[in-house]
């Protein structure tokens, strides 16, 4: 178990538990929702060298709707791939190094430390790629799944997700069409308590 789920207080939640813990999940007397992102192939690729290996012009469209006016919390390869902070949203760059970012892009040196500067948020996005996606899965309290419905060629992978840890809260099936090469699927799960 990595840090960041020995703080998550769903995983704790005894009135014992030491309050000094609760410093970045629990934060100013509330518990912070931190939702994840992606859009996965029936392999669970996600990426092909440095970028998306599809076209879905409508996942593209809902991941817009549901990010916008909140934080992204994403890895320096996800960040080099954008190539720009998207707009409406705060951009936070997760890496070992220092960088160079435009103004209004933070840089976190690790998790921990992003999900402190999108503290104020109450709903921050986990956008990937697979290596932060790794590092938070254990304390997401919400995923957004896009299930691309075939398999599909790429060298980055989501994490194996335990399914029986989460319930569906919502979905929806879309056919392929001219501007979205496949057909997919839009879930979103909630973590079961
Ligand atoms: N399908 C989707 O929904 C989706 C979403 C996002 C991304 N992607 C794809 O995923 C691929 C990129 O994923 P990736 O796994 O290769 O890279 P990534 O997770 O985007 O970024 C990895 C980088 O994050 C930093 N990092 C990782 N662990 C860290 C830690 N513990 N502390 C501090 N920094 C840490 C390191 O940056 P430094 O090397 O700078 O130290 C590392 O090189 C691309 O192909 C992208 O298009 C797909």
């Amino acid at each position: 178990m990595n840090a960041l789920a020995r703080l998550d207080p769903r995983r704790t939640g005894s009135p014992s538990y030491d309050p000094t813990e609760f410093t970045f999940i629990f934060w100013h007397g509330r518990v912070l929702m931190v939702s994840l992102i992606v859009a996965m192939a029936e392999n669970r690729v996600i990426g092909r060298d440095g970028d998306l290996p599809w076209r879905l012009s409508s996942d593209l469209r809902r991941f817009k709707q549901l990010t916008m006016g909140h934080h992204l919390l994403m890895g320096r390869v996800t960040w080099d791939s954008l190539g720009r902070a998207l707009p409406g949203r705060t951009s936070i760059v997760i890496s070992r190094r220092p960088l160079d970012l435009p103004d209004g892009v933070l840089q976190a040196t690790s998790l921990e430390s992003a999900l402190e500067l999108a503290a104020g948020d109450d709903e921050p996005f986990v956008i990937g790629g697979a290596q932060i996606y790794r590092l938070a899965l254990p304390v997401v309290s919400r995923i957004y799944l896009t299930e691309v419905l075939s398999s599909v060629d790429g060298d980055v992978l989501f994490p194996e997700l335990h399914w029986s840890e989460w319930r569906e809260l919502r979905s929806e099936t879309l056919p392929a069409t001219d501007r979205d090469e496949f057909p997919h699927r839009f879930r979103v799960l909630e973590r079961i308590e």
